[in-house]
């Protein structure tokens, strides 16, 4: 049968820490047409380091790719109307490999590696007088969390980087960097660039100036020559370059357009264009964006001072400020596969809703130490407030309640940097699927939680910046075509004074969580 046209179609890639997907949306109506999504591996070599291999997340992306044209095949859909491609991914983690052989020098250190706590509490002794030398010129705190720290510690410890680097083959990326230089051609001409937004995780970026920041570099002994060009979040970087992976042949010639880290991209799809719009992804960690227009704001409670978005060459840049957390649904990946209580993710819910309540036990993973507010790398998961009485069914509600508890905190944050509270929430990322998730936290935040039917925003919000780069220009950015997205709310439904009891109670229960390894 003659295979239907659509009009034009964008593709996107959604590499996060659990899974890769990739995703295609008609362009004229942002309806999702076909997906496929890969689970990832992770490695925990040591206690506190987080790897994975990044020869398995770009076979992963080549199987979503097939995969999902597969399927449009199946809908009798024409891939040839993939017009643009954008790429969306976990930031910060670390990736160098070999411009010649394209072989990765390492495993990806990840962004939740804890490697490098020393390699930080060294450098903090360092900064010259005022400790705002990294914060001021990045927005961020000197934290393992960031790529300079990590890039560091392959330098130090990695023979093989070392000689690279010597021999100048050695190129540095985040995850959008290995991926574009990969499906570009890699070693044969592969483009070797980041955007914006993931340059502004290294902690080597200056956010005023948009450049690689010498005194950065020189401050954490990285060469420039390793680094990728920064370009904008929406312009077109490469071509699909087919390799003997990939064998979606019409895929080549497709012009990769768009790249945001991805919750810049969730703030993207989320169309939060305005200043004081803000969403709170539920991803592997969970993390809570808010616009801040045009100019920087720096956060007195614990936030980070990000770049939101550069959508084109020529427009303007958005910043955000940002509430991030280690651990959200990493939590319930912790409960599958390391406790074993629950075989699949979903299963959580039901056993949550089994008690509908943690009946006192209190569940605090900090795992990779604890983000914000409060930057405790010494800080370790606890569970507290146990009795005989305490079963599975208490443990996943308290891991859920943890995670709307932690939403909590970045929230009130937020509300003090900003002056104005946030009179709801939007949200989004795979654990909003879950019903009892989001009216705890409707109930622990006291405001409604609002989330779109799609739930793919990360992914819309890639497309979105691939569809509308200048030489592609099939997505139109006007707000009036981006209106007709349909929500779920969820009211509070406890009282005040309710909510206030039990987070007075997760305050405790993080206190002893902190200051733990010493
Ligand atoms: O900063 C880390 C973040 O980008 C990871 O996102 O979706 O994998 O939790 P996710």
């Amino acid at each position: 049968p003659k295979k239907a046209v659509l009009g034009p179609l964008v593709g996107a890639v959604d590499q996060g820490t659990s899974s890769t997907r990739f995703l295609v949306f008609n362009s004229k109506t942002a309806e999702l047409l076909s997906h496929h999504q890969v689970e990832i591996k992770q490695e925990f070599p040591k206690e506190g380091w987080v790897e994975q291999d990044p020869k398995e997340i770009l076979q992963s992306v080549y199987e979503c790719i097939e995969k999902t044209c597969e399927k449009l095949g199946q809908l009798n859909i024409d891939i040839s109307n993939i017009k643009a491609i954008g790429v969306s991914n976990q930031r910060e983690t670390t990736v160098v490999w070999d411009k010649l052989t394209g072989e990765p020098l390492y495993n990806a250190i990840v962004w939740l590696d804890l490697r490098t706590q020393s390699t930080v509490e060294n450098l903090s002794k360092r900064i010259p007088g005022n400790n705002n030398f990294v914060k001021s010129k990045t927005g961020l705190p000197l934290s393992t969390y960031f790529s300079a720290v990590k890039l560091r510690w392959l330098l130090d410890n990695v023979e093989k980087v070392q000689k690279a680097v010597r021999e100048d083959r050695a190129l540095f990326g985040t995850i959008d960097s290995w991926l574009i230089w990969s499906l570009t051609g890699g070693a044969n001409g592969g483009v070797h660039c980041t955007d914006v937004t993931n340059a502004s995780r290294t902690m080597l970026f200056n956010i005023h100036s948009l450049e690689w920041d010498k005194d950065l570099c020189k401050f954490f002994g990285i060469p420039k020559k390793i680094l990728p060009n920064v370009r904008s979040s929406s312009e077109i970087y490469g071509l699909m370059k087919i390799s003997h992976s990939l064998k979606a042949g019409a895929l080549e010639g497709v012009p990769i357009s768009g790249c945001l880290g991805d919750q810049s991209a969730a703030l993207v799809g989320q169309m939060c264009f305005r200043d004081g719009q803000a969403k709170n992804t539920y991803g592997t960690g969970c993390f809570l964006l808010c616009n801040t227009g045009p100019k920087c704001v720096f956060s007195d409670h614990g936030l980070l001072t990000t770049v939101a978005y550069k959508l084109g060459r020529d427009k303007p840049v958005y910043y955000a400020l940002e509430g991030s957390v280690a651990i959200a649904g990493a939590v319930t990946r912790w409960l599958r596969d390391n406790l074993g209580i629950i075989k699949s993710s979903e299963e959580i819910e039901k056993l949550a809703k089994e008690v509908g309540t943690s009946y006192g036990c209190y569940f605090v993973p900090a795992f990779s130490g604890l983000y914000a507010p409060y930057w405790d790398p010494s800080a370790r998961g606890i569970i507290c407030g146990l009795t005989q009485f305490t079963n599975k069914c208490h443990i996943a509600f308290a891991a859920l309640e943890a995670v709307c508890f932690q939403t909590r905190e970045i929230l009130d944050a937020m509300n003090r940097d900003c002056g104005i509270p946030l009179s709801h929430l939007q949200v989004d990322g795979g654990m909003t699927s879950n019903k009892i998730l989001m009216q705890l936290q409707a109930d622990i935040l006291y405001i409604p939680v609002v989330k779109p039917s799609m739930p793919e925003t990360t992914a819309l919000g890639a497309a979105m910046a691939a569809g509308a780069a200048e030489g592609v220009g099939v997505w139109s950015l006007e707000p009036e075509d981006l209106s007709a997205v349909t929500m779920e709310r969820f009211e509070p439904q406890i009282n005040a004074e309710e909510s206030e009891i039990r987070y007075s109670t997760w305050k405790k229960a993080v206190m002893k969580s902190m200051g733990w390894v010493t």
